[in-house]
């Protein structure tokens, strides 16, 4: 009989980490059914739909629809709604990736039932307690069965909180799997296919790319306009595209002086437009999680404004370097790579695209032995 798992995703960067779980499972239909929670934590098209379409995920088996509200409202709606699910239809197992409000959400509701729950992406911690993240991977690993890491720190982190040996499995990362697997098919397209094709040739194919939604770089008009400060000066160097999050678009619009003309502003991208983009880019700006690693696993010259990571291997390793939101620092660190001075790193062990198959094998002989 087939393990029935409940795969979990909520907000964009979930899409991406649970597109390779899918084929995975999918290669094994004997030993597993599987069914997608949306919890709707994302909702606008840009910022899922569109995902689901790029990635081939399946439309999902349930859809939640919980997104929007303070962080408690929005985890509430989603603890309500994946129960009534659970209790329904109890799955074998709850598959939650990565560290959103979703994955809190629904580790919890799970394990109250008692069921067995696998973390995928466990055992990263960022010391920093003011990131709603940290908290959400704090809970999730304390009550979670099974650790899935990414990287050798996590490992680590999990050993020193006490989670047993034998739950915890180094299996590399479930988004390099995708990247690998979308690049492939990015490089068989025609390149008048993506509009982001025509943008890097009208930049010249030498620019790059911003990204930034967190809370503590955003959300503070202060901090937000210091980091634009020095992304103003650096843009008249460097032409930069900036593909503007929801949470970040209204903050953007208070800013006094506002971004400068070299820098482009673009709604959320897809996952190809976006990959096209930075792929090339002379260097990546970000305060995101996925993109540290993402630039990474390509040897893409990434500086990151923020004062700590939880992924220590792109640093370690990788393009990474972690800036904090120091103007000057920032602006330092970038001239420094468009002058030639990018570190270059490699690809942490087990970033090989074949992750989502190691995790699919470890589950089963966990599942045979039941949850610990
Ligand atoms: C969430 C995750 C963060 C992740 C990020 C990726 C948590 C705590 N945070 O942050 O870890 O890196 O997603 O994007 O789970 N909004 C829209 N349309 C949408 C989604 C959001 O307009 O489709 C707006 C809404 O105003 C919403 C706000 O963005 O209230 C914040 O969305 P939310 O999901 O709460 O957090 P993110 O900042 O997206």
């Amino acid at each position: 009989m087939p393990k029935l798992l409940y795969l979990v995703a909520g907000a964009r960067p979930n899409f991406m980490k649970i597109a390779p779980i899918i084929r995975a499972l999918q290669r094994r239909p004997e030993d597993f059914a599987f069914r997608l929670v949306h919890t709707g934590q994302h909702y606008d098209r840009e910022m899922s739909g569109v995902f689901f379409e790029e990635l081939g995920i399946p439309a999902p088996d349930h859809h939640l629809d919980c997104g929007g509200g303070s962080h408690a409202e929005q985890t509430a709606k989603i603890m309500v709604a994946f129960e009534k699910i659970c209790t329904t239809h109890p799955p074998d197992c709850v598959l939650v990736v990565g560290d959103v409000n979703s994955t809190l959400a629904c580790a919890i509701v799970a394990k109250k039932l008692q069921l067995p729950v696998a973390h995928v992406e466990a055992g990263l911690r960022s010391g920093d307690r003011t990131m709603p993240e940290e908290i959400n991977r704090l809970v999730t690993d304390s009550i979670s069965d099974w650790f899935f890491c990414t990287e050798p720190a996590g490992v680590d982190n999990l050993r020193r909180e006490g989670q047993p040996e034998n739950a915890i499995f180094h299996v590399g990362h479930v988004m390099v799997d995708n990247l690998l697997y979308q690049k492939q098919q990015l490089e068989q397209l025609p390149p008048t296919h993506l509009a982001s094709g025509a943008l890097k040739a009208r930049l010249g194919g030498r620019y790059g790319v911003v990204t930034l939604h967190r809370p503590a770089n955003v959300d503070d008009g202060a901090t937000l306009a210091r980091i634009a400060s020095a992304l103003n000066t650096l843009a008249a160097e460097l032409p930069l595209v900036f593909p503007v999050h929801p949470r970040t678009r209204e903050q953007l619009q208070r800013l006094t002086p506002p971004l400068s003309k070299g820098i482009t502003l673009l709604g959320p991208q897809p996952y190809m437009e976006f990959l096209n983009l930075w792929k090339d880019a002379t260097l990546v700006l970000t305060d995101s999680g996925g993109l540290q690693e993402e630039t990474t696993a390509l040897g893409v010259p990434c500086l990151t404004l923020r004062d700590n990571t939880e992924r220590p291997v792109t640093v370690q390793a990788g393009s990474n370097t972690l800036v904090g939101t120091d103007p000057g620092t920032i602006l330092r660190a970038a001239q420094g790579i468009v002058r030639g001075q990018a570190k270059r790193g490699h690809s942490p062990a087990l970033w090989d695209g074949r992750a989502a198959e190691r995790i699919v094998a470890q589950l089963q002989h966990c599942l045979a032995k039941g949850a610990r």
